[in-house]
């Protein structure tokens, strides 16, 4: 495969396929498998993120590559295959989460600033030699009536831009993921605060990517879709994809080649819809998923942290995957769900 920043970067979007996001932190797989009774344990990680990633046919067909969190990039099969290898051998990129964490923004009560950057360039050189050859970096920005505040998404755009140029630097391609929360406190914005707040971070963002020098050519945009508050949440599928479009097009140069979108605490079928209703719009990029929870949330539940359940976990897994693949295509319909 060649090793151009550009061609990794088009690989991981294109052709209707997208990213897989199991970079969940120790921390955060520990929540998702509270929720199925399963403790969280180097090996039960292991087994989890192994099921997902020997789903061959829907690896093959559907995804482009996985992010991983740093212990996944080094971790083995049961029967020794370095998982990298699995991910690899089914013809998706392995990527890693480079970011330490979104951390309380010392001044600013309420906001966070995401660290990491200390000693990243000898990380990902690490990482390189692992097989990474993307990397993830989330940035969260907080939406209320008063926040963010601009020096929170000065501070978040600034880390992201170095990061960024530290990645190309290493010749990974990093995903930029500012994220506008929607599942936040307190979770009460309508769209249109929505639409202003990730238009601002947006402009932002891209300004301080030019700032640092960014080959926008050689990275990938994860933003979350223009939409209205966890806690209220009644915009329609149109609304949703019709805000997303215009404030995307108003802030994202057509040199990004794509754009994978988070499911930020959507439903798996609400996160499929929008990208579908996103993808009849006419696109200056390839545009399509890089879902944590939407795409894992059922294949952990038929999984239940049983072996014997493994191929019942794959299977659920391969149906989210080939709904997200229709709507990267534009063509998911809820009757896509049913045919499956
Ligand atoms: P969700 O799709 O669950 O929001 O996760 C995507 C991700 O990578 C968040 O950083």
């Amino acid at each position: 495969m060649s090793e151009r920043l550009e061609d990794i970067a088009v690989k991981m979007v294109a052709d209707g396929k997208g990213l897989l996001a199991a970079d969940e932190s120790t921390a955060t797989i520990k929540k998702r498998f509270d929720t199925i009774g399963l403790a969280s344990t180097e090996e039960s990680r292991r087994d989890y993120r192994e099921m997902l990633f020997r789903s061959d046919d829907a690896m093959k067909k559907y995804i482009s590559g996985a992010i991983l969190y740093e212990e996944t990039l080094f971790q083995k099969a049961v029967d020794g295959t370095p998982l990298v290898d699995i991910i690899r051998a089914a013809g998706g990129i392995p990527g890693i989460k480079v970011d330490t964490g979104a951390k309380p923004m010392a001044g600013f009560p309420g906001e966070t600033v995401t660290e990491g950057l200390d000693g990243l360039a000898d990380r990902l050189a690490k990482y390189y030699d692992a097989g990474a050859r993307f990397a993830k970096w989330r940035g969260v920005i907080a939406v209320s009536d008063k926040l963010p505040t601009f020096g929170s998404v000065k501070a978040n755009a600034h880390a992201l831009a170095r990061y960024a140029a530290l990645c190309q630097q290493a010749k990974i391609v990093p995903i930029v993921e500012p994220e506008v929360l929607m599942d936040g406190e307190p979770g009460t914005h309508d769209l249109a605060r929505s639409e202003e707040v990730t238009r601002w971070t947006l402009q932002i963002v891209f300004q301080e990517l030019a700032e640092a020098r960014i080959n926008l050519e050689g990275m990938i945009l994860k933003p979350s879709m223009v939409i209205d508050g966890k806690k209220v949440r009644k915009a329609s599928v149109e609304q949703v994809a019709e805000y997303t479009v215009k404030v995307l097009k108003e802030t994202v140069p057509s040199a990004v080649p794509g754009i994978a979108f988070l499911s930020g605490g959507q439903t798996p079928e609400e996160a499929t819809a929008h990208l579908s209703a996103i993808n009849g719009y006419d696109l200056p990029w390839h545009v399509t998923f890089s879902y944590g929870r939407a795409l894992q949330d059922a294949s952990l539940k038929a999984w239940g942290g049983k072996a014997e359940n493994v191929a019942a976990g794959q299977r659920a897994f391969a149906h989210r995957a080939e709904m997200n693949y229709l709507a990267a295509k534009g063509s998911w319909t809820k009757d896509s769900e049913k045919a499956a």
